[in-house]
């Protein structure tokens, strides 16, 4: 039986009033209007033939840019706490370090319509499009990148003022580093597991770096950082296959997490030659370790590993069903699982769901889009959640990815990933019914915490 509306038990935590629903999206994926920014190195990948599914590029995309009046008033009618998006370096930044006024008054604006509309602006200061300049200097090998990104969101943060309730220096410092520089299907398409290494570090320095800036620029804000996990499950109860999700588990996830929490890499480093070590510099660590505010996670699926001859291990493909349309099988217990288990391994800081969603096939039908698999998923995913709250984890905030479809990196605009369809012919936006079922869901929410305000009940 399919969903036709999104509800959770009376007593969830995720009802409470303090509890932040929001959407996500991303510069580069939205934006458009390239001409008015320098160069990333998702345009040069766009620009480089095979790397896009399609061909495409984000030089248009959603238009952002040009539409952002009315698609904050879409936001708004969805009934949102918040809203997270992330500023694009290159439209900010001149490549002499000097402020390009024009790029930061467009967020500035943003932000205060946000502010306006009691929307919550949760800021990313980097999701992927790291300036090309840059990367003709080295990129994320260099380790004064992160100084240069230190500086950035000094920049940022001081023009910011206090109009961000929430900011998160990095998106996915695994996929920047991981798919960018050792597996090479994101940009910059570098294919090198010293490098994917090398990169991780000069991220999580970068972070560290400029944690220590927000909390001086803005110390009202909530900062911390946005991670991707995919837990790892063995594919059989093999001692082998065992060992090798935990060593995926160590090289995937907790390679991202464990410096930050806990000011080192995971054991499975030793495994790896010497020339593959991340390049630490003394004090690096410390700088790493930060205290944070939250962590954002970002989840989509899991992944199933046995044991290889002769690698560390080997990941199957998915194929227990259903598949989401990126052949990522829906498993919302790895959600509940993951939150669990790291609640029981750290000491985690609170956490917020910074994205969750699922791409499907989506089709206009007499001027709608009809999604019960998306609305599906949404539901047994915040039904994930719920259970991960009731065994004792920090939740505090969950976004719907995405707010609209957009340019979906490698995949360019194939997979659509909105709860509002995008018409790239004529840019109209279409809620989708998912989008109309989570709003909806907040409406209710609304109401009824109103009315357990009113009566004293909580
Ligand atoms: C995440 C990215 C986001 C989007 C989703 C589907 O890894 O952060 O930009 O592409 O995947």
């Amino acid at each position: 039986m399919k969903n036709k509306s999104i509800s959770l038990p009376s007593a969830s935590p995720l009802l409470r009033q303090d509890f932040t629903f929001g959407v996500a999206t991303a510069s580069f994926q939205i934006e458009g209007a390239a001409q008015s920014r320098l160069e990333t190195i998702w345009d040069r990948f766009c620009d480089t033939p095979g790397k896009i599914r399609d061909g495409s590029d984000g030089k248009t995309a959603c238009e952002h840019l040009l539409h952002w009046e009315a698609d904050l008033r879409l936001i708004r009618s969805l009934g949102v706490d918040a809203y997270r998006f992330s500023v694009s370096w290159a439209r900010v930044m001149h490549e002499d370090g000097s402020v390009n006024q024009q790029g930061l008054d467009f967020y500035i604006a943003l932000l205060d319509r946000l502010n306006e509309y009691a929307i919550k602006p949760f800021v990313t200061l980097y999701h992927w499009d790291l300036p090309q300049y840059l990367e003709d200097q080295g990129g994320w090998l260099n380790r004064d990148t992160a100084y240069r990104f230190r500086d950035y969101a000094d920049c940022v943060s001081k023009a910011f003022g206090d109009r961000v309730h929430s900011y998160a220096t990095l998106n996915e410092p695994f996929c920047s580093a991981y798919l960018g520089y050792e597996a090479g299907i994101h940009a910059p398409g570098h294919k090198s597991r010293a490098y994917g290494k090398q990169a991780a570090h000069h991220l999580l320095l970068a972070h560290g770096l400029a944690m220590e800036v927000l909390e001086r620029n803005a110390p009202d804000a909530l900062n911390g950082i946005v991670l991707n996990f995919s837990p790892c499950y063995a594919a059989s109860d093999s001692a082998e296959d065992g060992e090798a999700a935990k060593l995926a588990d160590e090289y995937f996830n907790h390679w991202y997490l464990q410096p930050l929490l806990e000011k080192r890499y995971p054991d499975v480093l030793h495994k790896l030659p010497e020339h593959e070590h991340p390049p630490i510099q003394p004090g690096d660590m410390e700088i790493i370790g930060h205290r944070l505010d939250y962590i954002g996670i970002n989840y989509y699926t899991r992944e199933r590993y046995q044991e290889s001859a002769g690698e560390l291990f080997e990941k199957l493909e998915h194929d227990q069903h259903p598949l989401t349309d990126m052949g990522w099988e829906v498993y919302p217990q790895g959600l509940t699982d993951l939150l669990v288990d790291y609640h029981q391994r750290y000491q985690l800081p609170p956490i917020f769901i910074t994205e969750n969603g699922a791409a499907m096939v989506d089709k206009v039908v007499d001027g709608k889009v009809d999604d019960p698999e998306r609305l599906d998923y949404l539901q047994s995913h915040l039904l994930a959640v719920h259970k991960a709250c009731e065994q004792g984890v920090d939740v505090r905030g969950y976004f719907a990815w995405s707010l609209m479809d957009n340019f979906e990196w490698a995949e360019g605009y194939l997979k659509r990933f909105g709860i509002v369809y995008v018409d790239y012919d004529s840019q109209q936006r279409i809620i989708k019914s998912s989008g109309y079922a989570y709003r909806d869901f907040l409406l209710k929410k609304a109401q009824s915490s109103g009315s357990q305000h009113e009566t004293g009940a909580r």
